[in-house]
């Protein structure tokens, strides 16, 4: 049997500019373009690739435009978020936020 782990492939220094940072404009506009098909799968790939994949993007989508819409949402003082793996990545502790109505 053969794993990806898709933590260390998106982590990779090989695969990645700055891969340990939180830098979603990678993925914007042109940016997207220089990823390789095989550097970024969150969702598998292949015949057992994720079914829910396009669902899954496309809800993310609405409920963080609709949270961002009307909140801003900032880290509580103090707190950092640190990865966990279970099954999927989760932050330690959660992510204690300070939320405030726009
Ligand atoms: C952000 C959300 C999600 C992520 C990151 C995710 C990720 C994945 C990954 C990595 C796999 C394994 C692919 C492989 O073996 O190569 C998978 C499989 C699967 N996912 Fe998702 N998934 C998500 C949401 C969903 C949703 C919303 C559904 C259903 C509505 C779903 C249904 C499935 C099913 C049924 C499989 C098994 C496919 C198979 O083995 O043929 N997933 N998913």
């Amino acid at each position: 049997m053969i794993v990806v782990a898709s933590y260390v492939l998106h982590r990779h220094r090989a695969l990645w500019r700055a891969p340990g940072s939180f830098d979603p404009n990678r993925f914007l506009g042109d940016a997207r373009n220089s990823i390789d098909r095989f550097a970024y799968l969150p969702f598998g790939v292949g015949p057992r690739i994720c079914i829910g994949a396009a669902f899954a993007i496309q809800e993310a989508s609405i409920v963080i435009a609709m949270i961002m819409r009307h909140f801003t949402l900032e880290m509580a003082p103090g707190s950092s978020p640190w990865p966990v793996l279970k099954v999927t990545l989760r932050p330690k502790g959660g992510l204690p936020m300070i939320v405030r109505r726009r």
